[in-house]
C-alpha cells in the first residue's frame, strides 16, 4: 500500500528517495514521485507505472536541492495516473503534499475549495490537503497544517514541505504509520522502517494526533494542540540484509524455503527448556483460566490462521471461540461477555481494519491479545498482551512464511492454555509438542519435492478456474490455498467446506475444473473421499494432497502430492506448502508479478 519517505540533508536527495521508495515497493503501487526544494524552489516529478519509470527519468537530471519528499501510491481515490500520484501541490504550487490514508469528507471540502475559485488536478482526496494548507497559509506553515488537520476526517500520515520554509518537513499522524529516522546533520522519514534502515538505525515512532516539525538538526514533536512531547529514540536491530533475495528468484520463493528456520526458531523462542516461554504475555493465569470467549479478528491470510486457532482452541483448552474478518467485527453489534478476550492476528500490525477493531476492543473494555510479526508496530504497542510470530521480515505480498508462523505460535499458545485450564494432561501436551518438533524436517522434505508440484502447476496453469476443498482444520486450509492462488496468478479460485459442494459449486464441475482436495488422514477422512468422488464423477480434475503412505488415494485422483505423517491439527501446517508451491508456479507460468500481484498491497493501511 502506499509509501512515504522524506529526506533533509546533505546527500543526494533524489536518491535517498529512489532507494526509500524501492524498498517500499513491495507493499505494492501503481505509481510514484517524488518533490525537491532547492532553497525556496519547489520542483516535482511524478511517473505512473514501476519505479524504474521514475528513476530513468531523474536519471536524466541534475536535481539540487537538500530537502525532499516522495511517495508510492496505490490507489484508492481515482484511477492509477500520473495526474493522481502524489505528490500533490496546492493551487500556486508552494507545497506539495504525500499522504497515505483515506479522507473521508474530501468531497465536502473539494466543493468548498471549488467555490473558492480553487482549481483542481486530480480526483484524489490527498488534493484537498494541499489545497487546504496554501489557503490558510499566511505566516506559519506549522499553523496552516493545524489548521488543514482541524478540517479532515478520515485517516492520515501525512509530509509536507513548503517553498515559504525551504529548511524543514512537517508529518503529521492520524491512523497511519510514520517514523522519523535519526541522522547526524540529517533526518528521514518513512511509513515504513524498511525505507530508511539502510541510513539509521534510530527510530522515533510517532503516535496518532502528532505532528512532527524536522530540520536537519532538530526534531520537535508536539500534539496536534500543539503541545510539546518528548520521544523516546529507538533502536533497531534488525539485519537490513534479510531484505534481500539471496538467491531467489523472487521474496515469496525465498520466503516459502526459509519455513523450516522460521518454525524452529519459533519453538525456540517460544519453548524454553521444555516450558512455554511468552515474556510479552501479560495476562495472568487466572485471566486465561476464567476466560470464556476468544474472539478473533483479522484480515485475509491471517484470518484463515485465525479459523484454524479456533478448532484448536475449542478442541483441547475448550474455549467458546468466535472468528470475525475484521472489518465485519468492527460493525457488529456484538454482546459483551464477562472474561472475554479478544485476539488480533496480524503479520504487519499495521493492517487499518485489523487495528481498528483492536482500538474498538479496547474502548469496549476487552483485553487484547495480538500474535505479530513487526516489532514496535502498532498492534504491538497498543495491545494489552503479545505473542511474536517470528516469522523475520516478509516482502513478497502473499504471506507465506508468517501463515506457518501463525499456525505454529497459536498452536503453542493452545497448549500453554490447555496446560492452564487443565484440559489436557503434562503427558498429552509433551506428546504434542515433542511432534511439533519435527515439523521443520517434515517442511524440507515437501520442499524436496518441488519438482514434483511444478509439473502439476504447468499442467494446469491454462484453466480458468480452480476450487480447494477441505473438511473440519482444512477447510482454513482451503481457503488459504484458494487466497494464494488467485492473488498472484490472477486464477479465479475458491476455497470450500468438502461437504457443502453439493450445495452449489459441484454445478461449476467439469473436465476444465481443477480441485485441489486435502485429504490427509483425519477424523473425516472417509467423508472427504466421497466428497472427492463426486468432483470425480463430474469428470473434474483431483490434485489430492494426502499422508505418504496412502497409496489408494490414487484410485480417485489425477494427481497425488504426499505430506508426512502427522495429527489431524497439524496438518495444516504441511498442506500449506505445496499449495503455496503450487500457487507460486502456476504464476511463474503465466508470467505473473509474484513479489508485487496487480492491485495488491502487503500492509492495507486503509479501511
Ligand atoms: C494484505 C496482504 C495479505 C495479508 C493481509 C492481512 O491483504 O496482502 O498477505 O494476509 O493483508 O495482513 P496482516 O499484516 O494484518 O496479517
Amino acid at each position: 500500500m502506499c509509501g512515504i519517505v522524506g529526506y533533509i540533508g546533505e546527500r543526494d536527495v533524489p536518491s535517498i528517495l529512489l532507494v526509500g521508495l524501492e524498498r517500499l515497493s513491495y507493499r505494492g503501487y501503481d505509481s510514484s514521485g517524488i518533490a525537491v526544494l532547492d532553497h525556496n524552489e519547489l520542483s516535482f516529478w511524478k511517473k505512473l507505472g514501476k519505479l524504474h519509470a521514475l528513476s530513468d527519468e531523474l536519471g536524466k537530471l541534475t536535481i539540487k536541492g537538500d530537502i525532499g519528499i516522495g511517495h508510492t501510491r496505490w490507489a484508492t481515490h481515482g484511477i492509477p495516473s500520473e495526474e493522481n500520484a502524489h505528490p500533490h501541490l496546492g493551487p500556486k504550487k508552494k507545497v506539495a503534499v504525500v499522504h497515505n490514508g483515506i479522507i473521508e469528507n474530501y468531497l465536502i471540502l473539494k466543493e468548498k475549495l471549488q467555490k473558492q475559485g480553487m482549481l483542481f488536478r486530480s480526483e484524489t482526496d490527498t488534493e484537498v490537503i494541499s489545497h487546504l494548507i496554501e489557503f490558510f497559509l499566511k505566516d506559519s506553515l506549522e499553523d496552516a497544517i493545524r489548521n488543514t488537520i482541524k478540517e479532515l476526517s478520515g485517516a492520515f500520515a501525512l509530509a509536507i514541505i513548503s517553498e515559504t520554509e525551504p529548511d524543514k518537513i512537517i508529518v503529521c499522524r492520524k491512523g497511519s504509520p510514520l517514523i522519523i529516522g535519526i541522522g547526524k546533520n540529517e533526518n528521514f522519514i518513512a511509513s515504513d522502517i524498511n525505507a530508511i534502515i539502510p541510513h539509521t538505525k534510530q527510530m522515533i515512532h510517532l503516535d496518532d494526533n502528532e505532528m512532527a516539525i524536522i530540520e536537519k538538526n532538530k526534531v520537535t514533536i508536539k500534539t496536534f494542540n500543539g503541545e510539546i512531547v518528548n520521544k523516546e529514540v529507538q533502536t533497531i536491530t534488525w539485519d537490513p540484509v534479510a531484505a534481500e533475495k539471496s538467491g531467489y528468484d523472487h521474496f515469496m520463493l525465498k520466503e516459502i524455503y526459509e519455513q523450516p528456520t522460521v518454525v524452529r526458531n519459533i519453538i525456540s523462542k517460544l519453548l524454553v527448556d521444555g516450558k512455554f516461554s511468552f515474556n510479552h504475555l501479560k495476562l495472568s493465569r487466572q485471566e486465561l483460566n476464567n476466560v470464556n470467549r476468544f474472539i478473533i479478528q483479522a484480515c485475509g491470510t491471517s484470518w484463515h490462521a485465525g479459523l484454524v486457532m479456533k478448532y484448536l482452541l475449542e478442541k483441547y483448552a475448550r474455549v467458546i471461540t468466535d472468528v470475525d474478518i475484521s472489518s465485519e467485527f468492527r460493525y457488529r453489534h456484538k454482546v459483551n461477555g464477562i472474561n472475554e478476550i479478544v485476539i488480533a492476528l496480524s503479520q504487519s500490525g499495521e493492517t487499518a481494519d485489523t487495528l481498528a477493531c483492536l482500538r474498538e476492543a479496547k474502548s469496549r473494555f476487552y483485553k487484547v491479545l495480538s500474535f505479530v510479526n513487526s516489532k514496535n508496530s502498532s498492534m504491538d504497542r497498543e495491545s494489552d498482551s503479545v505473542i511474536y510470530t517470528y516469522a523475520g521480515q516478509e516482502i513478497g505480498v502473499a504471506s507465506t512464511k508468517n501463515f506457518i508462523a501463525q499456525l505454529v505460535s497459536t498452536y503453542i499458545f493452545t497448549l500453554y492454555l490447555s496446560q492452564i485450564r487443565w484440559t489436557l494432561t503434562e503427558e498429552e501436551i509433551k506428546a504434542k509438542l515433542d511432534e511439533l518438533k519435527k515439523i521443520p524436517d517434515y517442511i524440507e522434505k515437501i520442499l524436496s519435492e518441488t519438482e514434483k508440484i511444478k509439473k502439476i502447476a504447468l499442467k494446469y496453469h491454462k484453466c480458468k478456474s480452480y476450487l480447494f476443498i477441505g473438511r473440519g482444520v482444512n477447510y482454513p486450509s482451503a481457503l488459504e490455498g484458494s487466497l494464494k492462488l488467485k492473488e498472484i496468478s490472477y486464477i479465479h479460485a475458491t476455497g470450500y467446506p468438502a461437504g457443502e459442494l453439493k450445495h452449489g459449486p459441484l454445478a461449476l464441475i467439469d473436465e476444465n475444473m481443477p480441485v485441489v482436495c486435502i485429504a490427509p488422514e483425519a477424523e473425516t477422512y472417509e467423508k472427504m473421499i466421497s466428497n472427492i468422488e463426486e468432483v470425480r464423477a463430474r469428470k473434474g480434475k483431483t490434485i489430492v494432497i494426502a499422508t505418504e503412505g496412502n497409496t489408494a488415494i490414487h484410485h480417485c485422483a489425477d494427481d497425488v502430492i504426499y505430506i508426512p505423517e502427522v495429527s489431524e491439527d497439524l496438518t495444516p501446517i504441511l498442506a500449506a506448502i505445496p499449495m503455496q508451491l503450487l500457487a507460486y508456479y502456476t504464476a511463474i507460468n503465466l508470467g505473473c508479478d509474484v513479489d508485487q500481484p496487480r492491485n495488491l498491497a502487503k500492509s492495507v493501511t486503509v479501511e
